[in-house]
C-alpha cells in the first residue's frame, strides 16, 4: 500500500490537532510543575509552536510553487488551512499568559499599553495577531463561499504579512530588552524573500 494515501489532509489534520493539543497541555503541565509557575517556558514554549505552525504555513505554499510536479508539497498544501488557525490559536493563549504574568489580565488600558509597547518587542506580535483575525474569521468554506474566491484569497495574502511582523517580533525580543537580536526568524524571511524573488523572475522570463 503507497504511503501517499496516508500522506493527505484528511489523516493529517487530525495528526497535527491532536499533536499541538496535546503539546499545549504539556506545556502548561510542565510549567506548573515547579514551585511558582514558569512563565517564561510557558511563554516562550507556546510562542514557539505559533511561529512553527506560521512557518509552515507560509513556507509549504512557497515550496509547493518552487517543486510543483512533487507530489508530496501538493499533498501538503491544502494543510496550511489548519496550521494557519492553530497558529492564530496559539498565539492568542501565548498573548494571554503573557498579560496573566504582568498581572494585568483584568484592566484593559493596562492590557492594551503593554500589547503595543516595545518591551519583548510585544507591539510586533500584537499586529501580527491582529492581522490573522479576519483570516481566522474568515477560514471556513461557507465564508469563503459567501466572500467569493478571488476576493477571499486576497485577504488570506495578509498571511504573508502576518508572518513577517512576527518575524520581527521573535528577531526583536532580546534587541529591546538589551539583549541582541535573534538571528533564525531574520535567516527565514530571508531565504522566503529570496524564494519569491525567484518565482518572480521566472514568471517575468517565461
Ligand atoms: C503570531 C504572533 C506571535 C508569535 C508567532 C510569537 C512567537 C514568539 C516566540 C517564538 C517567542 C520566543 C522567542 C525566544 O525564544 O526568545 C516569543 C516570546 C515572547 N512573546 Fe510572542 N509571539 C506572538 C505574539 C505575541 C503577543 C501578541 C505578545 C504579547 C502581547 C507576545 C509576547 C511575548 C513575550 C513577552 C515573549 C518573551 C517571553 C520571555 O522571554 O519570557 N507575543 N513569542
Amino acid at each position: 500500500m503507497s504511503i501517499r494515501r496516508f500522506i493527505t489532509v484528511r489523516y493529517l489534520q487530525w495528526v497535527v490537532w491532536v499533536s499541538v493539543s496535546l503539546y499545549w497541555c504539556f506545556i502548561i503541565i510542565q510549567s506548573a510543575a515547579t514551585d511558582v509557575f514558569d512563565w517564561h517556558l510557558a511563554i516562550t514554549e507556546t510562542g514557539n509552536v505559533a511561529w512553527i505552525m506560521l512557518v509552515f504555513t507560509i513556507y509549504i505554499s512557497l515550496l509547493q510553487k518552487l517543486f510543483r510536479p512533487y507530489w508530496l508539497f501538493n499533498n501538503l498544501l491544502p494543510l496550511r488551512k489548519h496550521t494557519g488557525i492553530l497558529s492564530f490559536l496559539v498565539a492568542c493563549s501565548h498573548a494571554l499568559l503573557q498579560m496573566l504574568r504582568m498581572g494585568i489580565i483584568a484592566d484593559a488600558p493596562a492590557m492594551l499599553k503593554a500589547a503595543f509597547s516595545l518591551q519583548y518587542s510585544m507591539v510586533f506580535g500584537t499586529v501580527s495577531i491582529l492581522i490573522m483575525v479576519p483570516l481566522f474569521i474568515t477560514s471556513t468554506n461557507r465564508a469563503m463561499a459567501r466572500m467569493g474566491y478571488s476576493t477571499w484569497k486576497m485577504l488570506q495574502r495578509f498571511a504573508h504579512l502576518a508572518f513577517i511582523v512576527a518575524a520581527i517580533h521573535i528577531s526583536f525580543i532580546g534587541y529591546f530588552g538589551g539583549r541582541g537580536v535573534e538571528p533564525e526568524p531574520l535567516i527565514l524571511l530571508a531565504v522566503y524573500a529570496g524564494g519569491y524573488a525567484y518565482l518572480f523572475v521566472q514568471r517575468r522570463q517565461g
